[in-house]
Parts: C-alpha cells; structure tokens; sequence
C-alpha cells in the first residue's frame, strides 16, 4: 500500500472544519488591518532563496526540497513566503504602484525536517509583508496582528519576544567580538556550534546543548552592541508594544534561522505544544528588496505556523467551532419515488439549502439513522399516503414538530427550512 510522504498530513473532516475557521480569523484580521492577498507559485528558481535566506542556514544547507527539472533548471518548493513575496513585489513593480504593499498570504510550505509533534515537511503558514516604510509602527502592527489572531482563537499561554539585530555593518563589529570572546573556549563547544562558529556565528545562539550556553552566558550580546538608530527604533518599538497592550520580553538571544534580517525580530512561543514552542516569527528586513535586484525598500514581515497553532487549540481546549449541520434529509419511504425525491433535493439545493438524501437504497430506518448522524435540522418524508396526495411531511428535528407541505407550492419547503 502506499501511504503518504513521511512528514505530510491529510486533513480529514472534521479537521477540515477548524482549518476553515482558522483561515476565516486570519483573513478577517488581516482585513482589518487593510492587507491584501498575495499567491505566489508552489516552487521558485533555487537560486532565489539561496540569495535570501542564506547559503549557511540549515533551512538552503539541509532542508530544501530542491530538484532539477527536465529543463535543467533548479527549482524548490518554498520553504518560507518572504523570498517569494519580494521576487513578485520586485517583479511586478509594485513598489511604483502605491507606496507601501501591505500583503497577506496562507500557503503551504516544504522543508526537510526530522518530522515531530508541530515540525512537518509539508506545513502551512499565514503571514503578511509590509513592504515600503521604515516605521517602527508597521514592526508592532505585525505582531499586534498575529497576537490578535492568536487571542482570537483563545490562546493565553503566549510569550512574546522581542530583540534587535541592527544592521549589518554594527552586526559585523559584534560578531568579531563574540569571535573574540568565543576562540578560546571554541573547543568546548559542541560540534554544531563549532561548524556555526566558522559559517554562522549568530546561530550558536540557538544551540540546545547546555554546556554550549553555559559558554554562551559570559558573551557579549547583540542588543548592547548596536547603532544608534537601531537602538532608537527599538526603544519606539517597545514603547508601541506598550501601547498596543502586549506583554513582551527583551530576549537579546534571540537570532532567527534567516539571514535576511535587521532590526527588530520576533517570536511567539506558546507554553503548550512542547519543543517546538514558535508559533510565529518575523522581522525588518530593510536590505533584502535591493539584494534580490529591485529599487531599495525596506521591509518587515511574519510567518505562522497553522499546525502548531492548531496543536496549542487542542491542548488548551480552546477552540469552539460551530457545530456543522445539514439543513434537509429527504428520506425515501418508497423505493419508486428516486427521480421524485432527486428533483425535491435539485430545487431544494438550487435554493441555497444543503441538502442531502439516500443513494444506497437503504431502509427508512437506515435513512433516519443518516440524517441523525449528518446533524440535520429537517427530515422530509417523501412516499405513502400523503404523497399520494401530493403532500410531504416535514419534521423539525430540534423540535419534533411535524407539518405538512404541498410539493406543488415550490417555495413553501426552502422557505420554513430556512428561517
Ligand atoms: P520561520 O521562523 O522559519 O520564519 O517560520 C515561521 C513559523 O513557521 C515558525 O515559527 C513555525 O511556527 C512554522 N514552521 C517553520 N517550520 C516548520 C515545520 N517544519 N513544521 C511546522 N511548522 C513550521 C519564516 O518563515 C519567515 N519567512 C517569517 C518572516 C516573514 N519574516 C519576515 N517575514
């Protein structure tokens, strides 16, 4: 038998249910805050997110699905949304369209992962890029959005985090230092931290190995070390995130796994969905539009993870969906009546009902059985004496009430079913 790639789901109703829902909260949201959607295609040119997201990060070094197609081209399925966001924003011109974009999107995303509970190879995000201004207004209306939608679907055991990466000139001047601070204890290090202190020193940061942060504890940070105007911003930044109501921490550790940042970065962890904690990151990237060949523009986006924020729902019970529920059954009395009962259920649905009934040839019984199980509101009866006389008997479920309708009188059924 073959089964589904290791690493990706199916969706099944009713789990299909609380996907729509979390896509109705999330555009509504973005709606509210005048963003517009944005599709891009499910694979770029390789080279795209190679020259954006960093040849030394493990997302271009490990986890690419990358193949050469039968042009010879190299091409990847995306593995996050913000290469493809710009590489469309700069293709497009969008930047002489209006001033500032403010894009949205829900998409699938592809990364090579070990698959655990909330990291899979096929995952889903939503998230929005605002690309065009420099205000640190756009850094906070970034995460007011996703913690509004992250509230909205009931969450509270959320922590936000905020630092600064400033840019890459004080960066670079920083990294020599914990260069400095790091040579000499480098052998103690663990092997992935030494392969990061040659490509990628920032990235030691994240390591999960203890003695490597106990190293880490005497280093000196990033966040002490910026430009002037980084730590301006920053200071407007935390003085928004006040405003807007939003509990944050200062985490001067945290690096993100993207090279194309500047400035503030973020993350939302939740306490509940285990090692995989990040429901959401994001971040300024004011030189990428530029480096991937379009007129200089700064941007600032984040991306979500949909299956670790369905993960935290579940765990934390907080998810309400409404119950789905069909609003006709027509059960077939007698076994003649097939095109009789077709064309009830032709009109019924041409009306907007929705509207099911029995293809199987089954029993009244068996058909009652159904449309209790399918949550309906109405039964029809079709067949017997009554429909000798033109007549079907209707019964409200809620309520156990039944009435007589005339089949001739087209509206008379759609009209008491749908109020
Ligand atoms: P990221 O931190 O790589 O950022 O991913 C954002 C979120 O996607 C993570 O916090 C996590 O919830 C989810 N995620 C990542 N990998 C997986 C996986 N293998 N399985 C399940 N969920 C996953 C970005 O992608 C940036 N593009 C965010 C951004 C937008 N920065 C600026 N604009």
């Amino acid at each position: 038998m073959i089964k589904a790639i290791t690493g990706t789901k199916d969706l099944l109703y009713p789990e299909t249910l609380k996907w729509k829902y979390l896509e109705e909260t999330v555009t509504r949201i973005f709606r509210d805050f005048n963003y517009k959607e944005i599709r891009t295609p499910v694979f770029e040119e390789t080279a795209l997110f190679a020259r954006s997201i960093g040849e030394e990060t493990d997302i271009v070094g490990k986890e690419m699905y990358t193949f050469i197609d039968r042009s010879e081209t190299s091409v990847t399925l995306k593995p996050e949304m913000t290469a493809a966001v710009v590489r469309a924003f700069i293709e497009h011109s969008l930047g002489k369209q209006q001033a500032l974009s403010k894009l949205f999107y829900i998409s699938p995303m592809f990364r090579q992962e070990r698959p655990q509970a909330g990291r899979l190879r096929q995952f889903h995000q939503f998230g929005a890029e605002a690309i065009g201004s420099v205000s640190p207004m756009l850094d906070v209306e970034m995460i007011q959005m996703v913690y509004d939608i992250l509230r909205s679907l009931g969450l509270s055991d959320l922590t936000v985090k905020i630092n600064s990466l400033g840019i890459p000139e004080s960066r670079e001047i920083y990294k020599q230092k914990l260069r400095d601070y790091l040579k000499e204890k480098k052998d103690k290090l663990s092997e992935d931290s030494r392969k990061r202190f040659d490509k990628n020193i920032l990235r030691i940061f994240d390591s999960k190995v203890d003695s490597d942060q106990e190293i880490l504890e005497g280093a000196p940070l990033l966040l002490e070390n910026l430009d002037k105007e980084s730590i301006q911003d920053f200071e407007v930044v935390k003085e928004l995130l006040r405003k807007a109501a939003i509990p944050f921490e200062v985490e001067p550790k945290l690096v993100r796994g993207l090279d194309y940042y500047t400035r503030t970065t973020f993350e939302i962890d939740s306490g509940n969905v285990g090692s995989q904690s990040a429901l959401c990151g994001g971040g300024r990237y004011d030189l990428l539009i530029e480096q991937l060949g379009g007129s200089p523009a700064p941007g600032v986006g984040f991306a979500a993870g949909m299956e670790r924020i369905l993960l935290a729902c579940e765990n934390e019970s907080t998810l309400k969906i409404p119950e789905d529920k069909l609003d006709l059954y027509i059960v077939r009395i007698d076994k003649q009546l097939t095109s009789e009962v077709f064309e009830i259920g032709v009109s019924s649905r041409r009306a907007n009902l929705s509207v099911d009934f029995d293809y199987l040839d089954r029993s009244v019984k068996a058909q009652m059985r159904e449309a209790n199980k399918l949550n309906t509101r109405y039964v029809l009866f079709v067949g017997g004496e009554e429909y000798a006389k033109g007549q079907a008997n209707l019964k409200n479920m809620n309520t156990g009430e039944q009435q007589l309708i005339n089949l001739s009188e087209k509206d008379t059924l759609a009209k008491i079913v749908k109020k």
